[in-house]
């Protein structure tokens, strides 16, 4: 929970070291913030599944203090709810994500990314993170998420402060983000529409409504995910690329398949860093006993680095198979969002191969340097026609 451990991308050496002694350590960060950390992938692959072991009702992120105090919001958004209400807010938004439905923004996805890289062509460069991928997200999935062209940048705003390490950051960028959604509320009853907010409102379970708080955490839930990770994943991926021109060039030149590429991308990011839960009962985890009400932290990143399940963990091995990244979470929280990420990703890397372009790196990458989403700020790359 040290930003300053976070400045050169994710500390996958201190994590390497930790999985070396086990999967599972004790923590108590300078804050005073008590934790068990798994690093490890099986562990972490238990946790993430065993919802009945372990609650995401205490919060999925890591607190500066108290990890165990009780949780706004708990159990009124997908992702800090257990079953039975975990299942009914997630059925109340999945169709909206379903592989098929969001196969008809692929369209979008591709034109969204080839005019930004054509403004950024245009332009002989520029910096990738702030004129590709932070505006691509929201760009591909403003429409679906009920927010207006004009309000982009408003929401785009609010999402990247409620990931910010500080929690008081945090609060206010959430705060606005259900700002928003109640105002859109008072005016959306009569006519719900095909969006997020639609799809909350004529949602029903056991019978009844959502109340309006379940629908404003939700509309929070999805659309600071929506708009804060994706980006990371996807200037992650370029300077993977760039990197390592023999990786890119063999991708360019069509030997790998996109699919596993992507996927193994993912790997690679892994942008949420950490996942949070909390033990209900008293349980051995990895040969370490956890009490009930002990806070743990999946270290996302980490386990996908554990190379008693990937060979050669610290290479980027486009055509990696299988791939059991644990980026996009497991079991029932796994991403909302795992097959739009997908299409946009998709997206992405075809206009850059297609492109008739050279990219290259100008300055040396900035990173974001935080512990709750890690990734990239500054990208500056030069781009020149082939
Ligand atoms: C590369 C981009 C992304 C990454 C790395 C990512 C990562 C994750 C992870 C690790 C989880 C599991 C959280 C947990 O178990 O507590 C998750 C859940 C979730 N993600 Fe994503 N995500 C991404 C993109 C998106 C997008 C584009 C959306 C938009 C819909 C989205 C919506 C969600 C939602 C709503 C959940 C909670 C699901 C539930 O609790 O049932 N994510 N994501």
């Amino acid at each position: 929970m040290d930003s300053a451990l976070y400045v050169d991308g994710n500390p996958y050496e201190i994590w390497r070291a930790m999985r070396e002694i086990g999967p599972v350590h004790h923590q108590v960060a300078a804050t005073g913030s008590e934790f068990w950390a798994v690093v490890g992938h099986e562990a972490s692959h238990r946790v993430l599944t065993e919802w009945k072991t372990f609650t995401s009702t205490r919060g999925t992120t890591l607190r500066e203090d108290d990890n165990s105090a009780p949780y706004p919001g708990a159990g009124k958004m997908p992702v800090l709810a257990d079953p039975p209400r975990h299942t009914e807010l997630r059925r109340a938004v999945a169709r909206l994500f379903t592989p098929r439905a969001v196969e008809k923004l692929a369209a979008l996805a591709q034109q969204v990314a080839g005019s930004l890289l054509s403004d950024l062509r245009r332009r002989g460069g520029g910096d990738f993170v702030t004129d590709v991928a932070a505006k691509f997200p929201l760009a591909v999935q403003a429409e679906l998420l009920g927010i207006p062209p004009e309000d982009i940048a408003l929401i785009s705003d609010a999402t990247s402060r409620a990931l910010d390490a500080a929690e008081d950051e945090a609060v206010g960028g959430h705060h606005d983000v259900m700002m928003y959604y109640l105002n859109a509320l008072g005016t959306r009853r009569d006519g719900p529409g095909k969006d997020l907010l639609g799809a909350l409102l004529s949602a029903r379970a056991g019978g009844l409504p959502l109340t309006d708080e379940e629908i404003v955490l939700t509309c929070d839930n999805i659309v600071v995910a929506a708009s804060q990770t994706a980006r990371h994943s996807a200037s992650g991926s370029l300077l993977a690329l760039l990197e390592r021109p023999a990786v890119w060039a063999a991708l360019r030149n069509g030997q790998i398949s996109i699919d596993s590429a992507i996927e193994e991308l993912l790997r690679w990011t892994a942008p949420v860093t950490h996942v949070m839960r909390t033990a209900v009962t008293d349980t051995e985890l990895a040969g370490t006993q956890i009490h009930a009400g002990d806070a743990l932290a999946v270290w996302t990143a980490s386990a996908n680095r554990d190379r008693t399940v990937f060979k050669d963990p610290d290479d980027l091995v486009l055509d990696r198979h299988p791939n059991p990244h644990l980026t996009l979470g497991a079991g029932m929280h796994f991403c909302l969002g795992a097959a739009l990420v997908r299409v946009m990703l998709r997206a992405l890397l075809e206009n850059l191969i297609s492109a008739d372009t050279s990219l290259a790196l100008t300055n040396p990458a900035g990173w974001n340097s935080t512990w709750v989403v890690n990734g990239l700020n500054s990208l500056p790359v030069t781009v020149t026609p082939t």
